[in-house]
């Protein structure tokens, strides 16, 4: 197993019912004022929003609202965020959503603090302090709840870039599995593909005797199970809790422990994709592209591989194992080639360009801007 530290600072109230906790917890560390963020407004139709505001104004903690982050969150919803919070003087942010509406909080959070927020995506600026972040968090998938991460799109230069700092933690995140009971069937799926390519994203950098190879097989499995069993019925909350903490635990430095901070190439060519289209999930976008690079990529460790393939997939075999992933996704109903996600072939060397924009790209295998218009074409190719 290689060195590594691990240190997280975030708090975490999981559990059934933990929403109305939001507004004690803020005052106990001396907020008085926060800028709620909030997307297009999901919350409100499942009761989260009430129960947020009902808190907050319980404990005597002042609002001020910003709606409209989208999916694959854009720099001027941030800016126009960032703008509000220096006009009203606020203490803190609170995010309440999914992980897009997280990342544009913690954009928000350093970007307060900073000449242009966007040069700190493009590495121009560094960061070096940030809001306190609160989340309340209404999909899993992202891990950003307990994370220091946050992808932001600029739409018009097809960029989509990550950010990742110590003061990005949020202080603290509440997690109510109960809420996510609202979500569409095709966004489970995406916190349950999200998830397991987290977790995919340091597996095989590992030897199939580490602890940390150990403790991913179990959480993918765990996450596997559970989204089969919300498929055959959506009310079931220990599914919902167990889908939860796996993805929590998927992307919060438990499952990167000795793994070398990861590979992460399949992500940075789902972000090519997503910039390009913006319409795509990025979990869709993964169960695409995931599938395509094992393939491509299982003779850089190979054992690890073969490892995973048997102990996730009860597969014999990494070819077998691929298949058996790609039968998993079409019966959750998610996309499996580029096709699905409405990228045509012509589209394959854009979006190659974009993606060898983001170095390094790969470290269990380096990829060439060649491998990376193979491994789209073996997306391509997929059915
Ligand atoms: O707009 P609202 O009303 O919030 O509706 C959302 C949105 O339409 C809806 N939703 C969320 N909770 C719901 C709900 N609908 C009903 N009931 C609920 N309880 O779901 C839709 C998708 O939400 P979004 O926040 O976009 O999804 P997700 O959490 O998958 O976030 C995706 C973003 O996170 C980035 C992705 O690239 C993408 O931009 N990532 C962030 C990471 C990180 N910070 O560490 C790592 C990831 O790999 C990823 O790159
Ligand atoms: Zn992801």
């Amino acid at each position: 197993m290689n060195n590594f530290s691990f240190h997280n600072p975030t708090q975490i109230l999981f559990g059934k019912g933990t929403i109305p906790q939001i507004g004690e917890e803020i005052a106990r560390r001396g907020e008085k004022k926060v800028l709620l963020l909030a997307g297009s407004g999901s919350i409100k139709q499942n009761g989260v929003y009430d129960q947020t505001v009902q808190s907050l104004e319980a404990a005597g903690i002042a609002r001020v609202e910003c709606w409209g982050v989208q999916a694959n969150p854009v720099l001027s919803k941030v800016r126009e965020a960032i703008d509000l919070c220096r006009a009203e003087g606020v203490d803190a942010v609170l995010a309440v959503g999914g992980g897009s509406v997280l990342d544009s909080a913690k954009a928000v959070a350093c970007g307060f603090y900073l000449n242009d927020v966007w040069a700190a995506y493009e590495k121009t600026e560094a960061i070096t302090k940030a809001l306190p972040l609160y989340t309340i968090l209404t999909l899993s998938a992202t891990g950003s709840e307990m994370n220091m991460f946050s992808v932001l799109t600029k739409p018009e230069e097809h960029k989509k870039w990550a950010i990742g700092h110590p003061s990005l933690y949020p202080v603290l995140s509440i997690v109510d599995p109960a809420v996510q009971t609202s979500l569409p069937w095709r966004q489970t799926v995406c916190g349950g593909v999200d998830s397991l390519s987290h977790i995919m994203e340091f597996y095989f950098i590992g030897k199939p005797t580490d602890t940390t190879v150990a403790v991913n097989t179990a959480v993918s499995r765990t996450i596997i199970e559970a989204v089969d069993q919300l498929q055959r019925e959506p009310g079931d909350y220990d599914s919902r809790a167990s889908l939860a903490w796996g993805s929590t635990l998927a992307l919060n430095g438990i499952s990167g422990c000795g793994l070398n901070f990861g590979e992460w190439s399949t992500h940075q060519l789902e972000h090519a994709v997503s910039a390009h289209h913006p319409d795509v999930a990025h979990a869709e976008g993964l169960a695409v592209l995931f599938p395509a690079w094992i393939e491509y990529c299982e003779a850089a460790n190979p054992d690890t591989f073969a490892h995973w393939a048997q102990a996730v997939w009860d597969s014999n075999g990494v070819a077998d194992g691929i298949d058996a992933f790609r039968d998993r996704l079409r019966q959750w109903e998610a996309p499996v080639s580029l096709a699905d996600l409405g990228v045509k072939r012509e589209e394959i060397p854009a979006i190659a360009d974009t993606a060898m924009l983001t170095q390094p790209l790969g470290s269990l295998r380096p990829l060439s801007r060649e491998d990376v218009v193979n491994i789209l074409e073996i997306a391509a190719n997929a059915s």
